[in-house]
């Protein structure tokens, strides 16, 4: 790789430890991947935050790097393993709690915001066309490459890390707009009427075209909580981190000439593929990824005035639940005795044991809540996963 001089004094250690030893990890990736040079990034979404995933080898390493590790561009976390305010009230014991805190505590050292959040870009770090960044957390990355036009590759925790110290990215892999391209046209003849719609054509993509990148054709219209749900599905299951839809997201495409039809039946089969038997619900998860404040209008409204008799939680970020606040949604969720969770999920707080049958909105979820707990999991629309709660 050509070095430009500041990189090459980063690497020789004139910029300190942690800078050093990202540039190491940053040029190792490029090798690998033949990169022949390095390009600057204007955000960063660190993953890997919740100590639950860390253990101590991870929080050694932040500590560490946090010893003289600054971050150049403006950076943000990926949810921690507990709401880092109300842990107490989602059952986190207090062992766990000290040492997320002190991870939390060592990416504040150096420069990062703590907001924990999958949906970084609701709340500010919100790249715009063109720009590359370096982002971990897979349907962050795919909303970023697809929805925004920012360009990424699917960042590790480390990786996103050293790009956030050195300011720096190697150029390979959806950095390079020749791999950004369609390989497969789809034709999309199914009716999608929810998120949940979406969150099941990112299944079907997944499973039957795998990681190659489509141009999908047929959709008229998408709201950005259904692009999400989208962004979150396609890549927990199988699929690639970036995608196009005609007349909706903004990277230009060459049209490729393989060509494959998603049905209604195959888009039903999914939804019911997703739906384990056996369990009675006894969790309901909301905000994978994480609430807009459209989807906490929509759950307030549906919650107002009810309460629920199962656990239920509703995610998102911390700013998000101040906005929220101050348009009455949280209170009247809460109300209904349902959970606001911030700066975490399902996937990554310690639940293991705790649930057997989860009901969710989201697909990512289904797809998590199986792999990572061993839970049941019933994908649902946002109404019926009030309804169960409230039943
Ligand atoms: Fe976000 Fe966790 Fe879902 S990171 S996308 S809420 S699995």
């Amino acid at each position: 790789m050509q070095l430009t001089n500041e990189e090459q004094e980063m690497l020789s250690g004139k910029h300190g430890n942690a800078a050093k030893k990202s540039m190491e990890i940053l040029a190792a990736l490029g090798e690998i991947f033949g990169a022949k040079r390095f390009v600057p990034v204007t955000s960063v979404q660190v993953s890997g935050v919740s100590y639950d995933n860390l253990g101590d080898a991870g929080l050694e390493f932040l500590e560490e790097l946090a010893k003289d590790g600054k971050v150049r561009v403006y950076t943000t976390l990926n949810p921690a393993g507990m709401d880092l305010e109300n842990w107490q009230a989602l059952g986190i014991s207090k062992e766990f709690a000290e040492k997320q805190i002190k991870v939390i505590q060592a990416f504040a050292k150096m420069g990062i915001q703590t907001t924990c959040t999958c949906t970084p870009y609701l709340i500010g770090n919100r790249p715009k066309k063109g720009e590359n960044i370096a982002w971990g957390e897979s349907s962050a990355v795919t909303f970023a490459n697809s929805v925004l036009g920012a360009k990424t590759n699917r960042e590790g925790g480390p990786s996103a890390l050293a790009a956030a110290i050195t300011g720096k990215t190697p150029e390979y892999g959806l950095h390079l707009e020749e791999n950004r391209q369609a390989s497969v046209l789809v034709e999309v003849n199914a009716e999608l009427n929810d998120d949940t719609d979406f969150g099941a054509l990112g299944y079907v993509l997944g499973k039957k075209i795998g990681n190659k990148i489509t141009l999908l054709k047929g959709i008229k219209k998408a709201t950005e909580d259904q692009l999400k749900s989208l962004s979150a599905a396609l890549p927990s299951w199988g699929g690639a981190s970036v995608f196009h839809i005609e007349g909706i997201t903004p990277n230009k495409t060459t049209t490729p000439n393989e060509k494959v039809t998603i049905t209604q039946e195959e888009l039903n089969n999914a939804k019911k593929e997703m739906n384990d038997d056996g369990e009675e619900v006894d969790f309901v998860l909301i905000g994978c990824p994480h609430c807009s404040i459209d989807e906490l209008k929509r759950v307030s409204d549906l919650l107002n005035g009810k309460k629920v008799k199962k656990e239920m939680w509703i995610a998102m970020a911390r700013p998000m639940k101040k906005l929220a606040e101050e348009k009455g949604y949280i209170q009247k969720i809460e109300a209904s005795g349902a959970k606001i969770a911030c700066d975490t999920c399902h996937a990554v707080a310690p639940l293991k044991g705790r649930f057997k049958c989860v009901a969710t909105t989201s697909a990512k979820g289904v797809f998590y809540g199986r792999g990572k707990n061993g839970f049941k999991m019933k994908l649902m629309t946002l109404e019926n996963c009030v309804k169960e709660a409230t039943k």
